[in-house]
């Protein structure tokens, strides 16, 4: 049995020879970068962008970054509190490095993207899980899991891999959460304004939360299709962002000169073209909902990139795990998805609509049931 990280290796490298493939495994959207970025890289480039810069990100990306921020959500950040990474994903680690002694614990979302416990561990923290599933959370089950080593709290919405936004009063009572027992909520926004159905995108930023118990990361990687441009950021304390800083400097020194140029016109596109990015990946999402909702119990997302249908009914009879139900969906039918153990729940599988346009979608699903029925 192969485990997500070698199944993901399989997929990229046989899939040249894996004759019609559809990718619905990734999470990188398929529509092009924006012009406008592209142009503003090359210009960086050609006007010699080239070498380092400041270690916490140029200063117009972050005055562009902190303008923003204070327009979107009312909050108004020092450039001491920000720093541009190599990608959130260096922000998220870094964050765990700076935070954690050993045997801290951090709260997190079951299901959820995996790098979390990754980082957790290898900086000798200890991940709790509470549980999210595919409805939502549940504060007074969150309470009970804080303790004196409780070190802080990711939330994640829109949500890897299920595709749930958190409502406001539920950011509200984490909030107070972290308040009354003085832990770090870390809120990672990489799918930040990707909501669908017209729904409000509440941030923890809307609350007026003081900055020393937030931590805010995001990144141009998702809605703006920059996963190359490697450019993320993290508003948070100024001690927190001060430690990361010095650890950014060590491991990679600032995040790519020219890719910041690229990642300042992507804050200047209009709203209008972020909005039709989203109503593009809205419309697949629905579209692929409404072809498995027969087959599957799914929840339509509400926002993201990602589907998460139910497969426990078919397990333990044809297909023992959800491992072997994403191989034999690859292998018989040419589709790659994501088993939902990856994510820590194993009665689910992960599907990315990210990469997939609307005639992929509709073969995909008509594979995937297929699969099913004809096991
Ligand atoms: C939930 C979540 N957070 C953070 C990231 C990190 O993205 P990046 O490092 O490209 O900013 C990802 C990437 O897939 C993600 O799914």
């Amino acid at each position: 049995m192969l485990n997500p990280s070698q199944q993901l290796s399989k997929v990229l490298s046989e899939g040249p020879q894996i004759s019609n493939l559809i990718q619905m495994h990734d999470g990188e959207f398929n529509l092009e970068v924006p012009p406008e970025v592209s142009r503003a890289t090359i210009d960086a480039l050609m006007k010699g962008h080239t070498g380092y810069c400041n270690l916490t990100g140029i200063e117009t990306l972050k005055n562009a970054l902190i303008e923003r921020c204070f327009q979107k959500h009312s909050k108004l950040y020092d450039p001491s509190e920000l720093l541009v990474s190599n990608g959130s994903s260096q922000a998220l680690f870094m964050l765990m490095e700076s935070i954690l002694s050993s045997g801290d614990e951090v709260l997190i979302p079951n299901p959820c993207w995996p790098a979390y416990k990754a980082y957790i561990n290898f900086n000798e923290g200890v991940a709790v899980d509470y549980h999210m599933g595919t409805k939502g959370i549940d504060i007074a089950e969150i309470r009970t899991l804080v303790t004196p080593r409780t070190k802080a709290l990711i939330i994640n919405s829109p949500h890897n891999p299920t595709g749930l936004v958190l409502s406001r009063q539920n950011i509200l009572d984490l909030v107070l959460l972290s308040q009354e027992y003085g832990f770090l909520l870390i809120s990672d926004e990489a799918y930040e304004g990707i909501i669908f159905g017209g729904d409000e995108y509440v941030s923890p930023l809307d609350l007026a939360v003081s900055s020393n118990l937030l931590v805010v990361t995001r990144t141009f990687s998702k809605l703006f299709s920059m996963s190359g441009f490697r450019i993320g950021y993290m508003f948070a304390d100024r001690n927190i962002i001060r430690r990361c800083s010095t650890l950014q400097g060590v491991m990679t020194d600032n995040a790519c000169t020219f890719a910041q140029h690229g990642a300042l016109a992507a804050i200047a596109l209009p709203e209008n073209s972020l909005k039709k990015r989203v109503e593009e990946l809205q419309r697949r999402a629905y579209y692929c909902h409404q072809l498995l909702s027969s087959t599957f119990d799914i929840v339509q997302p509400q926002g993201g990139f990602f589907l998460f249908p139910n497969i426990s009914r078919l397990l333990g009879v044809t297909w023992d795990s959800d491992a072997q139900f994403v191989d034999g969906l690859l292998n018989v039918k040419s589709v790659s998805t994501t088993p939902g153990s990856s994510y820590g729940m194993k009665d689910h599988i992960r599907l990315s609509i990210a990469s997939v346009n609307e005639a992929d979608i509709k073969e995909a699903c008509r594979r995937i049931i297929d699969f099913v029925h004809h096991r």
